[in-house]
């Protein structure tokens, strides 16, 4: 390893020694040659002959050439004049790039003696390039609320030229938001920052233009442009806005399930997801849940079930507004429930009795009591029975009622009473009750039985067969029931020489008459008693006829002579 490595360091020493023996054979010297470029083909850099001390004639016989290290010939030595020409258009970007000072190193070979001059040519740089951006266009994004004094590295402008030439400066346009700061990079590079003045606001601006402009420091300056598109990104720093605070509505409270009650809005205004607002109920009691139904997206307050203005007369909600990004505000909305007449009358019954007594005063028949849940006329109520009755509706406290009968009743005039208590309320419609109710008159044994005659006159023949029926009275009796049932029968009679009990009878239920034996004209002619006819009632009333009956005579003797002939 080490032997190899002393045999290769062997050939280097020698180029080395030969170099540096070269060197101090042209001790004359190092020359300084400059030419700005882009000049012509040709023109003068300097006369080789004067600057080394040589006649023009020594210059050209002793062989001077001009050998570049690059190998290529960018000069030219008129051996004629000693003058060394340029033999190209030296373009400084093209031969040094960024490299600045642009040198171009060659050395002057001469014989007899060999000599070699060094010397270097300095290609200066003339401003024929102006700064560009690599786009036309940046675009930076910036959260908005990004705090003050931030600072936004831009990508910055190229220039080919070198130096002073190259970009020294970047501009932007005046405005309140930003201005351009210049940082030095390691590399003695500038870049251009971008630093915030004022805080951005997205809902006030969404986008700033501004023009960057790269200088570099030629005189005059060259520019480049390039448009800084800043685009301002939301955040969520607005929660949504209710368009009121309060919402009130009116609803009737027979509306249907599926009745829009009302829709409340909120407004974002924020971008995407943060401006995106779902509505819901907050803090609902049970009622409100179970009554109404909020749609998330649209803010629509369906009503759920039926509304009862007699159980709840008004809702207070509370809707909140909630966007994406949780930011949420809160609105009220009171719900009024109106009224409708949606109940009708009712009567309930306290007291009743069916029966009255005829004949008796002032009676109380039924105590009632009527009501109506509605407000308003809707619950305001009438209450009345028909007019051609004998009977007295009394108002009393508390809508009690009382039915009274107007004085004393007879059954045998009328004996059933049909009572319809009609309530009304006043609301629109009218709504009403009907209670019918069926009074019955009972009776009392205030009728005696009344014979169809005030006297009877039978006629019936002599002779005739024992237990004839020789005829029929008959009463009737008004009242009803055993006060109406009548039962007959035969009063003694005036004359105490009759044996009425042998001569006729009487069936007590029907009161058929019938003889009990057989009449004889000749012997009774005529006779007359009394009949009764009473009911069952207690005390029982009766009354009495009078019944003739008179004996038709029948052919029943054969002639004879008063005188014996
Ligand atoms: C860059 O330009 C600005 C605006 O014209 C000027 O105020 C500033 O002095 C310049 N900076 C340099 C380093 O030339
Ligand atoms: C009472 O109502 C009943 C049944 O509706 C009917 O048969 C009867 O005739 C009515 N009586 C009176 C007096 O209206
Ligand atoms: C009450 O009686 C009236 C008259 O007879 C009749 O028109 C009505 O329908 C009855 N109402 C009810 C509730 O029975």
């Amino acid at each position: 390893m080490e032997a190899r490595g002393l045999r290769f360091l062997r050939p280097r020493q020698v180029l080395f020694l030969f170099l540096f023996w070269g060197v101090s054979l042209a001790d004359s010297g190092f020359g300084h040659y400059w030419v700005t470029e882009e000049t012509e083909r040709g023109s003068f850099v300097v006369n080789l002959a004067k600057d080394l001390g040589l006649g023009q004639e020594e210059l050209a016989a002793r062989g001077a050439r001009v050998i570049f290290e690059d190998s290529k010939q960018h000069l030219l030595l008129d051996s004629h004049t000693g003058n060394l020409l340029t033999n190209e258009k030296l373009d400084r970007e093209k031969l040094c790039g960024p490299t600045e000072p642009c040198m171009l190193y060659f050395q002057i070979l001469m014989d007899n003696p060999f000599q070699i001059y060094r010397a270097e040519l300095r290609v200066r740089d003339i401003n024929d390039h102006s700064p560009v951006f690599r786009n036309k266009e940046m675009i930076l994004k910036i959260v908005e609320n990004t705090m003050e004094g931030t600072a936004f590295r831009l990508e910055r402008a190229q220039d080919s030229d070198g130096g002073r030439n190259s970009v020294q400066n970047y501009t932007i346009d005046p405005n309140s938001f930003f201005h351009i700061k210049i940082s030095p990079s390691d590399e003695g590079i500038i870049y251009p920052e971008l630093v915030l003045d004022k805080a951005l606001d997205w809902e006030q601006q969404r986008e700033l233009i501004l023009t960057l402009t790269a200088l570099d420091g030629g005189s005059p300056p060259r520019s480049g442009t390039t448009t800084l598109r800043i685009v301002v990104l939301d955040i969520n720093d607005n929660a949504p806005q209710f368009a009121r605070v309060l919402y009130e509505t009116q609803v009737p409270e027979d509306s249907p399930e599926g009745s829009l009650i009302v829709q409340v809005s909120a407004g974002d205004v924020d971008s995407g997801v943060n401006a995106e607002v779902s509505y819901s109920f907050f803090d609902a009691s049970e009622d409100i849940q179970t009554t109404f139904e909020i749609s998330p997206f649209s803010g629509e307050i369906i009503l759920r079930a039926l509304l009862d203005y007699e159980l709840i007369k008004s809702y207070k909600i509370n809707i909140q507004a909630i966007d994406g990004g949780g930011l949420s505000s809160k609105c009220t909305v009171l719900v009024e429930v109106l009224d409708t007449n949606d109940n009708p009358p009712e009567l309930i019954m306290s007291s009743l009795s069916k029966y009255i007594a005829e004949n008796s005063p002032e009676t109380v028949l039924a105590v009632f009591r009527i009501k109506d849940p509605d407000s308003g006329d809707n619950g305001k109520m009438l209450c009345y029975i028909q007019d051609n009755l004998p009977f007295l509706l009394k108002p009393s406290v508390d809508n009690f009622y009382i039915l009274t009968t107007e004085g004393a009743l007879d059954r045998e005039s009328q004996d059933v009473y049909n009572v319809t208590i009609t309530v009304t309320d006043l609301g629109t419609p009218r709504l009403k009750t009907e209670h019918n109710i069926t009074l019955l008159v009972s009776d009392v044994n205030d009728n005696a039985p009344a014979f169809t005659q005030a006297s009877y006159t039978l006629l019936v023949r002599e002779n005739n067969s024992p237990a004839l029926h020789i005829g029929t009275i008959s009463a009737t009796d008004a009242d009803a029931g055993t006060n109406a049932q009548v039962t007959y029968s035969l009063l003694p009679p005036h004359d105490p020489q009759l044996a009425l009990a042998s001569l006729v009878s009487i069936n007590a239920d029907n009161g058929q008459l019938f003889a009990l034996r057989s009449l004889d004209y000749e012997a009774l002619r005529a006779f007359e008693f009394g009949v009764r006819a009473a009911d069952r009632g207690s005390p029982a009333l009766s009354s009495q006829a009078l019944v003739r009956v008179l004996v038709l005579d029948a052919n029943d003797n054969a002639p004879f002579s008063l005188y014996s002939e």
